[in-house]
């Protein structure tokens, strides 16, 4: 099985990017990570990161066309992004929605995803392994 991991704005910059919030991994790193446990788990991961709205909802169509489960950290856009949560709606597989941060620990814009009425489960807080157990989840699922 396919699996997308989608990445928003600034997850580029992991590792440099406050790294007391989101840790010390680089978005390579994290992307490494990923892979390696997809293949462990039989799964062919791939690992995408943009800073433009519209390419990601494009990402998201693709992934409603081809059935192919989703683990999104959709960054600021989970907070406002309508046009996100309108192409996530349309998925047709399993969507996980990952934070590497404990978003309702943060500031109050923080607190709400419009993302996560749309998604099947949420992990928030616990770093870029997050993504890890999101695969673990969808593997479990589909034993
Ligand atoms: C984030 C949390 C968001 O509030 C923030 O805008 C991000 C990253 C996280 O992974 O903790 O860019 O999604």
């Amino acid at each position: 099985m396919n699996v997308l991991v989608l990445n928003g704005p600034n997850l580029n910059r992991l590792g440099t990017r406050e790294p007391l919030i989101y840790g010390s991994t680089t978005h390579a790193d994290l992307a490494e990570m990923c892979v390696a446990e997809g293949k462990a788990l039989g799964f062919a991961v791939e690992v995408r990161q943009t800073n433009h709205e519209g390419e990601m909802v494009g990402w998201l169509h693709e992934a409603a066309d081809a059935g192919t489960p989703v683990i999104l950290n959709g960054a600021a856009w989970t907070h406002y992004s309508i046009a996100l949560r309108d192409a996530c709606s349309q998925l047709t597989a399993p969507l996980v929605e990952v934070h590497i941060s404990n978003i309702h620990q943060r500031e109050e814009f923080r607190h709400h995803s419009v993302i996560s009425a749309v998604a099947t489960g949420v992990i928030a807080g616990l770093g870029v392994e997050g993504y890890l157990l999101a695969l673990r989840w969808l593997a479990l699922r589909q034993k």
